[in-house]
């Protein structure tokens, strides 16, 4: 991915296997928000292609990419801050209901049928990470740990076999640090697969089947959590520098 003369990503070439956690690490800048939003079609990478579930998707369109199965989270929380908790979540559910415009103002049976389901479908996934006894709250007025957990619901609303989390624990205590290792392993239990960016250290090595390494947009390492701890290139390039960050 280059944007303009800056060459942001360049060699990088994985797979993400069903049902692994794989997790991206490298340092501020390495490159790594930018290979999320080439997958999620936020950005057409300048080459390169990228495959999912054996077909190509470079460039498709990020609703489309839903639809075909991946949803994501944001780096910097993006909610609609004004709207209830649980209409946030229904957004995500948008993607996967059939009933048009004309349902809804006719009130046909499709979209009666469709709004019951929408509901039971929010209650779980607001269930599922913690949220349903605040439901009916505006999202601004969530915690940030909680606003980070609301948008995984949202993500997990669209019913994804890929989900993308950039930083998910940024800017959590550590008790809900520990509280969204085990939301990603009971999302992966789910049968969901998991890709990750994660800064802390003590929530990747704890929760990643793999660890990608990106430095200068290049991929320098590939393996398990203790592969990569060991790795010289590896703790020259990111851990080693870890306590100037
Ligand atoms: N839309 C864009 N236009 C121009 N340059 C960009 C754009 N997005 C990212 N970059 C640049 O690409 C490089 C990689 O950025 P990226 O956000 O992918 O890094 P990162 O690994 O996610 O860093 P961080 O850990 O700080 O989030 C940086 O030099 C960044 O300034
Ligand atoms: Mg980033």
């Amino acid at each position: 991915m280059r944007f303009g003369g800056l060459v942001a990503v360049s060699d990088v070439s994985f797979d993400v296997r069903p049902r692994e956690i794989l997790s991206i690490i490298g340092p501020n800048g390495a490159g790594k928000t930018t290979v999320f939003n080439c997958i999620t079609a936020f950005l057409r990478p300048t080459a390169g292609r990228i495959l999912f579930e054996g077909q190509e998707i470079t460039g498709l369109r990020p609703d489309l990419v839903v639809k075909r199965g991946i949803a994501r989270t944001f780096q910097m929380i993006r909610l609609f801050p004004d709207l209830a908790v649980d209409e946030n979540v229904m957004i995500g559910l948008h993607a996967r209901t059939r009933a048009g415009t004309l349902d809804s103002l006719l009130h046909t049976p499709l979209h009666r049928q469709e709004e019951s389901w929408a509901r039971e479908e929010t209650f779980r996934w607001l269930t599922f990470v913690g949220l349903e006894s605040h439901a009916h709250y505006r999202a601004r007025e969530l915690a940030y740990g909680n606003q980070r957990r609301l948008e995984i619901a949202r993500a997990l609303a669209t019913a994804p076999r890929l989900l993308i989390l950039d930083e998910p624990a940024s800017g959590m205590n550590p008790a809900e640090k520990a509280a969204l290792v085990q939301l990603v392993g009971r999302i992966r239990d789910s049968g969901i697969t998991v890709l990750l960016i994660e800064h802390d250290m003590s929530v990747v090595m704890g929760i990643s089947d793999r660890i990608i390494v990106l430095d200068h947009g290049i991929q320098i390492a590939e393996g398990a959590p203790e592969a990569i701890q060991r790795d010289p290139q590896v703790i020259e390039a990111y851990l080693g520098r870890e306590d100037e960050a």
